[in-house]
């Protein structure tokens, strides 16, 4: 069977046991602080966990695109040297939200794995939690015992918590689980060691293919464990191990999910690939094998990662990409002998074959490929430039150990990997001193979550159940009551608290809009918002104290000439944005948005420079929509196809509702939740101010509108005035600069003549003064030219006598230089070297320069050590 059809299979299997099937949220998250990316299928459903907020449907399936790269679920390092873990997988799930629980789902994932799949009953294995007596979970007896329909006693084991009982993360939803695992092994294998003995011990074909989670707890900030208001499943089948246990492999890269792309690296490289790693094969070889299953492991989880909007970069989310690729690039380095960018070459092969269910995949291949070869380019720079400045390393070092401290700088400055440090130490006979570096990390981690330390209370509840409700587009003051509270205190920002209300007008910051600011009023204190955030679905208020008495009513109050400033650079973001797609074509997508109160900021991928012209036609574009004065279109809650099929642009990575928010003038209509002007003729005037590139195929530009346009004409005014007033005020300020531009050119000609005639009449001057000393043409001078010309007389002088010794000072603005010249002969004859006198002398003038040992130059701060540097000379020279 084909992946794709296994993946059908599963969610038609669900979908007929009354299943809503729901597209896979993008593997980047926006609103969830405590992760980075969806490490499984449950994370876009935590809310519904956790009671904030309510499912369409109590019944759910999907396949979801997970990453594992960081925090609690982490299998980066195990990449590449197994059969079976990935950077991201597919996680095939099927939920119930307070409907079914055990009874359903585990008849149901044996009767799909066993009668829809037809999977061998006789190699499967089921684990049940053991329980925990500490924490007050008892054994699973219910889950045991419907296991004992399907399979005999001795093929359930009873597990621990770290295997059988499942958490996200330090915090939120969890609960017992119960594991299916199947056994690949061959029968005479089989019949010799018994599966049962292999669960969970990290054999490569005894592997754990489905969890079944019983969610009943949430994980709180103090590590106890609460009860759920209801009970929930949520279960997990690793997508690409179901593809290996049908398609009669012993590892997912013999799949077809895998071997297209393993295909593609073999005809790049010349390598061959071999599937079979248990057998006598050589160590180079294996290593080959590893390198390959991390490139294209690795292409998969960087690519859909840059499809779903997340750009390598140096910080968060972007760095761990950045990462990923990096490792990829090394091995293929390493391993494959790639030294030109090559893994962007499989992203065809990826959008060709994931493409039809994933189409992200396939609209953005274009970008996708530009920033991986991008990518690859720079760190292939990197690597070359580390591999000099381990040169240089290995030459200071004496003896055979090198510096971990600087094995570890190599690292952290210029990102170069340490096993490749390790590996060419090894090759050229030096060992790293690898307890040094361990201790130099382990300082900079120390020092690095020190800065990013942040500790978050549990929340206090004063109003139970309540779903909050946003007017704020509709109003920007309203009566409140205050629902919750928590405080978080980080290094970062010290006290804060997060106050949530049972209806604001303060708008979360979101779809680039920065969040309101305002005040929270009541009797007798006014508590200052500082900003507005959106969490897992909730709306934080964030200020620096709460309220003496939570429980009264309180006017919430936004500040709407920021709010106002804001909407006008929200509404010409969207116009510029179909502007942009008008002008330059549809290949323009959003790729990130930034609109606040000052001005707006708008990264969208594009090949080449917006030129001066297209900047003028963008802006004209604008500003005629603002003449036109458009008034706002603005559909709350319509069914996103709807949307859709009125022409709503949405963007990738962004996880959109079944019921969505238009927003309209005109022409242009985007889905989005942000404040906007009620007509375009509020705007005022819209104007580009800067325009650039940001990564490789991402173009940035900024742009401001209403007062900030009205002050920019205005410094610009005042700019002019001040011209022209320094120009005396000509009537024609324009002819002014300009012959005053024609005027300098011409005495610039006019001192360049003088200066040379000035210097041939000073250099048969100066050759009289030559005296000889020990058979050397000696001159020393101080002499009143600029800098450059005083180097090119040295050098002049020097060259028109054998055996010369020239040395000139000069002042230049204020600051002495010196210039050495030393005949190639008494160079060569005597070891004289410009540039060791130079650098001693320069200190004389407080200063430093360099050069060669023919002819060297110096700059200093000090002018009154010119005489001594003069005197030196000459008694150096005696
Ligand atoms: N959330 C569960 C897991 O990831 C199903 O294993």
């Amino acid at each position: 069977m084909k992946s794709q059809d296994i993946r059908k299979q599963f969610l038609d299997f669900f979908q007929s046991k009354g299943h809503l099937i729901v597209p896979s949220a993008p593997i980047v998250l926006k609103d969830d602080p405590t992760l980075m990316f969806n490490n499984s299928g449950m994370a876009q459903f935590k809310e519904y966990f956790l009671g904030n907020a309510v499912p369409k449907s109590t019944r759910i399936a999907d396949t979801q695109k997970c990453l594992r790269v960081s925090g609690k679920h982490n299998d980066l390092e195990d990449v590449g040297f197994d059969t079976y873990h990935h950077t991201m997988f597919e996680m095939l799930g099927n939920w119930s939200f307070g409907d079914y629980f055990k009874k359903e789902a585990i008849n149901w994932s044996w009767e799909f794995l066993t009668e829809v799949l037809k999977l061998d009953k006789d190699r499967i294995y089921v684990s049940v939690f053991e329980g925990n007596p500490s924490e007050n979970v008892p054994f699973d007896q219910e889950a045991f015992d419907l296991w004992k329909q399907f399979v005999n006693e001795d093929r359930i084991i009873k597990g621990n918590k770290k295997d059988n009982f499942w958490e996200m993360g330090d915090q939120g939803p969890c609960g017992p689980c119960s594991e299916i695992h199947i056994d690949l092994r061959s029968d005479e294998e089989r019949a010799a060691v018994s599966g049962f003995s292999l669960v969970n011990a990290d054999h490569p074909q005894v592997v754990e293919i489905w969890n079944n989670v019983f969610m009943e707890f949430n994980r709180k900030a103090d590590g106890s464990l609460e009860k759920l208001p209801a009970q929930h499943v949520d279960t997990g089948m690793g997508f690409e191990r179901l593809c290996m246990a049908l398609q009669g492999k012993t590892s997912n890269y013999d799949t077809d999910v895998f071997t297209p792309l393993i295909e593609k690296v073999e005809e790049i490289t010349g390598l061959k690939y071999t599937s079979d790693d248990v057998h006598d094969i050589s160590e180079t070889q294996n290593k080959t094998n590893i390198a390959i299953r991390v490139v294209v492991d690795h292409v998969r989880a960087v690519a859909f990662a840059i499809a779903d909007g997340q750009l390598p970069s140096n910080t968060g989310a972007g760095y761990v990409i950045r990462r990923i690729l990096r490792r990829a690039i090394r091995y293929g380095f390493t391993f494959l002998d790639t030294k030109e960018p090559f893994i962007y070459k499989l992203v065809e092969v990826l959008a060709n074959q994931m493409g039809e269910f994933f189409p992200e995949i396939k609209a953005q291949q274009n970008l996708v490929t530009n920033v991986i070869r991008e990518e690859e380019a720079s760190f292939l720079r990197t690597l070359d430039q580390g591999l000099q400045l381990l040169d240089n390393v290995i030459s200071s070092t004496e003896g055979k150990l090198v510096d971990g401290t600087r094995a570890f700088e190599l690292y952290d400055t210029f990102g170069f990997p340490i096993d490749l440090t390790a590996l060419i130490l090894r090759e050229r006979g030096y060992e790293l001193d690898e307890a040094g570096f361990e201790k130099a990390m382990l300082e900079q981690k120390t020092r690095s979550r020190a800065a990013s330390e942040v500790s978050t209370d549990d929340w206090k509840i004063l109003v139970q159940g309540n779903t909050e409700t946003f007017v704020g587009y509709d109003q920007t003051e309203n009566e409140v009551k205050i629902t919750r509270v928590r405080k978080v205190d980080s290094k970062k920002d010290g006290v804060l608290y997060q106050i949530v209300l049972d209806n604001t007008p303060f708008y979360p910051e979101g779809g680039g809009q920065v969040g309101d600011k305002g005040t929270l009023i009541s009797a007798n204190e006014t508590i200052e918002i500082l900003d507005t955030k959106k969490e897992n679905n909730l709306i934080l208020h964030i200020a620096k104290s709460l309220p003496e008495n939570l429980e009264g009513t309180f006017t919430a109050r936004v500040n709407s000439n920021l709010r106002t400033a804001s909407s006008k650079n929200h509404t010409a973001t969207h116009l510029m944005h179909l502007a942009l797609r008008t002008i330059l074509g549809t290949h323009v997508e959003q790729k990130g948005s930034l609109v606040n109160p000052n001005n707006l900021r708008f990264d969208f991928s594009h090949f080449s420079k917006v030129s001066d012209e297209q900047i003028k036609e963008v802006e004209d574009f604008v500003n005629e929509r603002i003449q036109q004065q458009l008034p706002l279109v603005e559909r709350r809650n319509i069914p996103i196809q709807q949307a859709l099929d009125e022409g709503a642009m949405a963007l990738f990575g962004e996880k959109y509702g079944d019921n969505v928010r238009a927003i309209k003038f005109g022409e242009s209509m985007e889905l989005c939740g942000g404040i906007h002007v009620e007509n375009t003729a509020n705007i005022w005037y819209f104007k580009i101010i800067s325009e650039g590139a940001v990564a490789a195929g991402i173009r940035r530009i900024e742009a401001i509108t209403g007062d900030a346009v009205k002050d920019y004409f205005a410094k610009q005014e005042n700019t002019l005035a001040d011209i022209k007033e320094t120009l005396k005020n000509p009537q024609d300020t324009m002819k002014a600069v300009v012959s005053l531009q024609d005027e300098n050119a011409k005495l610039k000609k006019q001192v360049e003549v003088l200066l040379r005639d000035k210097i041939d009449g000073l250099k048969s001057d100066l050759v009289s003064e030559f005296q000889e000393i020990d058979g050397i043409h000696f001159l020393s001078k101080q002499v009143n030219l600029s800098m450059s010309a005083t180097k090119d007389l040295a050098m002049a002088i020097g060259t028109s006598m054998p055996n010369s010794f020239v040395f000139l000072a000069s002042i230049e603005d204020n600051l002495p230089n010196i210039h050495c010249y030393i005949s190639k002969e008494l160079v060569a004859e005597k070891g004289l070297n410009a540039g060791a006198i130079i650098r001693e002398l320069g200190k004389l003038i407080d200063g430093n320069g360099g050069g060669q040992p023919f002819f060297a130059s110096g700059k200093g701060k000090n002018v009154d050590g010119i005489t001594a540097v003069l005197n030196q000379v000459l008694h150096y020279i005696k």
